[in-house]
């Protein structure tokens, strides 16, 4: 790591740039030791830093599942609707950005982080994270409809997509489970258009491995810790981008 002093205490939560900018001119703050005024001085990994004698602990990567609740827009800002980033009280809460997308009227498991290389492994069509969706559609669901879906459905703009697995939740409910491998936009809505069925609601309840909390209602989320986070990606076919085919 090296990162501008006035940088390093920004993403560290301790003020705004302007405000770090102040209290280190103001003498504050010092790098292992020693006070130093240049808001643009190069911090390394194992330095210390301490703002008015109490250590900051370097900046972090957070991952965050949100149970969404419809209405809600998968951005970070839209000039109309309120966001997922909205519903996280966080300390970190500005740096955040949602993993993929859920529609607006979708619900359910959405992650937020602050890693952008995390983020892209999730979404990449190489890792082709499994993403499992409880539908319920407008009509009772046929064998055939499912063989249409596993063996691939022709969509408006030519794409045929797939579903990895594709289960009868309930017969009479028109529930069905759906498992995908890409993210594309509105892909089950799409996909469920072309087999001839329309999407009344759509929840997301799997990401990878890591599975939406049954006691996680909507609009609540939480921090994930390491091994769930590893979780999201084992779900999905990591090998493959290692090997580079
Ligand atoms: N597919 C959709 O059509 N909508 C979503 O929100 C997610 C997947």
């Amino acid at each position: 790591m090296s990162l501008r002093l006035d940088k390093f205490l920004a993403s560290s939560k301790i003020g705004t740039r302007k405000e770090v900018k102040k209290l280190i001119k103001a003498g504050v703050v010092r790098v292992n030791g020693r006070i130093v005024k240049d808001p643009s001085f190069d911090v390394k990994e194992n330095d210390v830093i301490e703002v008015r004698g109490s250590k900051v602990e370097p900046p972090r990567k957070v991952y965050i599942i949100l149970n969404k609740p419809k209405g809600f827009v998968s951005s970070t800002k839209d000039p109309r609707d309120p966001t997922v980033v909205d519903l996280i009280d966080h300390p970190y809460s500005e740096d955040l950005f949602p993993v993929g997308r859920l529609d607006k009227d979708a619900e359910g498991l959405i992650i937020l982080t602050n890693d952008g290389e995390f983020a892209h492994k999730v979404i990449s069509p190489k890792y082709a994270v499994e993403r499992e969706y409880l539908v319920k559609v407008d009509r009772r669901v046929n064998e055939r409809i499912l063989r249409d879906l596993t063996s691939g459905v022709k969509l408006k703009d030519g794409h045929v997509a797939k579903a990895k697995e594709v289960k009868i939740v309930s017969e009479e409910g028109g529930e069905i489970s759906l498992v995908l491998t890409e993210g594309k936009y509105h892909e089950v809505k799409r996909m469920l258009s072309a087999a001839g069925l329309k999407v009344l609601s759509l929840k997301r309840i799997r990401l990878g491995n890591l599975k939406l909390d049954e006691n996680l209602s909507p609009g609540s989320w939480r921090e994930l810790d390491e091994r769930e986070v590893a979780s999201i990606l084992e779900g999905g076919s990591e090998e493959k981008d290692k090997n580079g085919t």
